[in-house]
Order: C-alpha cells, then structure tokens, then sequence
C-alpha cells in the first residue's frame, strides 16, 4: 500500500446547493423559483419531495458549520438563491436574503472556513421564468445585474466564485429531456438556453473584472464526461467525438477558448434552428474567459451509433461493472483521463474537483453511525485518480466532495443520499457517517 500526500496548499472542501438543503422557501422575502413551481407539479418529482424544508440549513447553518468544522474542511461550496436576493429577478434587492448569506460568509470565515461561492445553481426566479427564462437573451443581463450586486455586497470575503452549476443541465436536462425545471422538451430551444448560459457567464466574468479584486477568482463549473467509443470502429469513434461536442466542447470551448466547437456549430445548424446568435455576444464570450474550472465529475460515458438519441444518433452501452444507486457507474479511471484532457486540449488550466461523490445504500444509524464503505471506497479511488493526475501536471488545486450531507437530490427527491452526513428528515438530526470520519483523517494528513 502507497501513501498518497497531496501538494501542500491542495484545498479540501464539500459542496451542497441552495435548494437542495435551505427550505425556508417562503421566508424573508423570498421570491419563487422555478423549482418550487416543478417540484410543487404533480408527477416531476419522486414521492412528490419538494425543497420546501429540505436540510432545514436556512436555521441549522450554525449548527452545520459547526459538523464543517469537526471535518476539517478547509473550503466550502454552496450557492445563493437568486430568488431570495432579487425575489423578481431583477428590481429591488431584498436585504434580508442578503442578510442570510452575510451570516453564513462571516460564521464560516469565523470557523477558518474558506467560502467558495456559486452564483447559479438551478433556481431560477419563477417571474423571470414567465418572461421565457434563459430562452430569452435578456435573462443573461438580469444574471449580469444579480452578479454584480452580489460581488459588490459580498466580494469583500469571498474569493472563489463559480457563475454557473453545470449549464448542460439547466439546458439540456431542463429544456430537452425535461427532467428537471422548467421542463421542456425541446432540443432547438434547449441549445438556445445554452448559449445564453454562455452568455450570461462571460457577462458575470466581465463585472466581476471591472470590479478589480486582487484576490479573488471566478469560474464555472462543468459536469464533464470522459466519453468513450465502444468499439475502434470509424462509426463508434465519430459518434463519441459528436457525443463529447454536445456534453464537453459545447461548454468547454466557449468558457476557455472564447468561441463555439465548429463542427457542433455546423451540426446544430443542419439539424436544428439554433442557436442565434446575436451580434456582440461572441465578443464578450471571447473577451471574458473563465479564469479557473470547476468539474464535478461522476461517471463516464462509453457510446457508439444508434438511434436511441434520435437527433445525436448513439445509444450509451453500459459495461460491466459497480454501479452507485444512481445507475451511475463507478469508473475512477475516467476522472483521471478526464484531467489529463483537459490539460491537453485547455493549456493546462486552474481546476477544481467542484463536486464527486456517490448515493449508494448505507446501512441506518447504528449506535449514532452510518456505515458506508462503498462512499468511502468511492472516494478514495477517485482521490488516487486525481492525485495520479496531479502528479503529472495537471493543475487541480483543491476538491469539493457532494455532499456535505443528504439532500433534495432534484427529480429523485430525498430517495438518493450523497451525504458524508446523514440526515434524519424526520427529526433534522445529522448523523456522521463513516466516510465522513475517514474524510477528517484525509484533511488532516493530506493524504492517507
Ligand atoms: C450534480 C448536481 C448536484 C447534485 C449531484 C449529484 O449534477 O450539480 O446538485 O445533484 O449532481
């Protein structure tokens, strides 16, 4: 057995988001948000779960920084609620949303707790939803103004920032597939969603560098795929390249080399009528490049032809193998083939691990502990992995594990538990896990 040890400033943090974990969702000014309205619709969420109370973290935060602490984290990730700051998206500001989040900042620095701020992860302000929502060109100026009057209140201590959670997501998981808010199914729609995505990045980029911090960064985190062909095949290798188009370079490229993949460009315009494009917003996407890069990385994807993506033309084979509760599979591997990419085909940028993590079935609390090996198995293979990768240049300087505890894990409700802490959703009890235990021995020897 090696000893694994990990450069010395290597940064090692949880991630949780706003509507996974808050509740709270009708006090202090808080406005609605798409979420709300998907998971209040009979039929979209598993047992009808909604984010309503959720982790109970809007009153618990003291009590949850405290279990941070006991971890050892040196670095935490959660997100704002832009309904709880601009209730209507845009307009007046409510000083009581902000208020939270100021709070919560100064209890973790207190607690020597590095926040690591995400701007946009999913809950969108329902009322900017009823003006078309990211299908209109105007929401990336709203996010732009949502930005920037965040930077302005809470810039003085934070100095990680992440625009936006996994845009492929919000466009193609809320506008395509439909399985999460604001649930379309439209692929033409759902690639003009990603442009404004896009957009609205590179706009909250540009704010962020008028505002000129000396310290602070701003990214975007990616759920990145390895995808892999399924046989050697001319057929089987063109379609993996067209599959890592729509998941990786589509996001990839833009963020870090400032425009669109070309071949995915012609393809979108051949099969589709998107997107448009309108005059000004490749320069500004060029000119505000993301200056580091979160990945949450899951699972890989291994394609070849077929037909069960009708439009992309490929069907996903599912190999042999551990599978998380998810369906999820679990392949170390491909996190470490993932980075070595990245540094190949981006220069070599800034990462972070933003979020990796696994739902599988731990035993219940026995004794005042969840025992769950496999998570920790998890973990520490992917851990390995990156180090692996470390070792050989690439650039990751810090790693988020989702999720700090058991969540609103979105469509499938509270029936899939990522948490190093588990939640009693009866009582709001957190209880440690073992992997949770294991995690603290990580932090403190940088390694195991
Ligand atoms: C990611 C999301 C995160 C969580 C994990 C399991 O796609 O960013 O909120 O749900 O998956």
């Amino acid at each position: 057995m090696s000893l694994i040890i990990f450069p010395k400033d290597f940064i090692w943090g949880s991630a949780t988001a706003s509507y996974q974990i808050e509740g709270a969702v009708n006090e202090d000014g808080r406005g609605e948000s798409i979420w709300d309205r998907f998971s209040h619709t009979p039929g979209k969420v598993t047992n009808g779960d909604t984010g309503d109370v959720a982790c109970d973290h809007y009153h618990r935060y003291k009590q949850d920084i405290k279990i941070m602490k006991e971890i050892g984290l040196q670095s935490y990730r959660f997100s704002i609620a832009w309904p709880r700051i601009f209730p209507e998206g845009k307009g007046k500001m409510n000083q009581k949303g902000i208020d939270f989040y100021d709070r919560l900042i100064n209890e973790l620095l207190e607690n020597g707790i590095d926040p690591a701020v995400t701007l946009y992860h999913w809950d969108l302000p329902q009322a900017l939803q009823d003006s078309g929502g990211w299908s209109n060109h105007d929401t990336a100026d709203y996010f732009a103004e949502y930005a920037e009057s965040i930077f302005k209140v809470l810039g003085d201590r934070v100095n990680k920032w992440i625009t936006h959670n996994e845009p492929w997501c919000v466009a193609f998981a809320g506008h395509r597939q439909g399985r999460h808010a604001p649930g379309f199914t439209d692929f033409s729609l759902a690639v003009q969603v990603s442009h404004h995505l896009m957009l609205s990045h590179a706009k909250a980029v540009q704010a962020y560098k008028a505002l000129n911090s000396k310290t602070g960064k701003i990214g975007i985190t990616l759920n990145l795929y390895p995808i892999y062909p399924a046989s050697d095949s001319f057929e089987d290798t063109e379609t993996a390249m067209l599959v890592d188009g729509y998941h990786n370079r589509w996001f990839l490229d833009p963020a870090f080399k400032g425009q669109y993949p070309q071949d995915m460009l012609n393809f979108y315009k051949e099969k589709l009528n998107s997107p448009v494009i309108q005059p000004g917003d490749m320069e500004i996407i060029a000119a505000n490049p993301a200056e580091f890069l979160g990945i949450n990385y899951y699972f890989r994807k291994v394609v070849r032809k077929g037909n069960i993506d009708p439009v992309l033309l490929f069907d996903e084979v599912k190999p042999e193998g551990q599978y998380t509760e998810m369906n999820w599979e679990v392949y170390p591997q491909g996190l470490y083939d993932l980075l070595m990419r990245i540094k190949k085909d981006y220069n070599n940028p800034l990462i972070y691990i933003t979020e990796n993590g696994a739902a599988f079935k731990d035993s219940k609390p026995i004794n005042g502990i969840v025992e769950d090996q496999d998570r920790l198995n998890f973990l520490k293979q992917h851990f390995e992995t990156t180090a692996k990768a470390v070792k050989e240049g690439v650039n990751v300087q810090g790693y988020y594990v989702w999720s700090l505890m058991d969540n609103f894990e979105w469509a499938h409700g509270y029936t899939k538990r990522f948490g190093l802490i588990y939640i009693d959703y009866e009582t709001q009890e957190r209880i440690w896990k073992r992997s949770a235990l294991w995690y603290k021995d990580v932090i403190k020897n940088n390694g195991f």
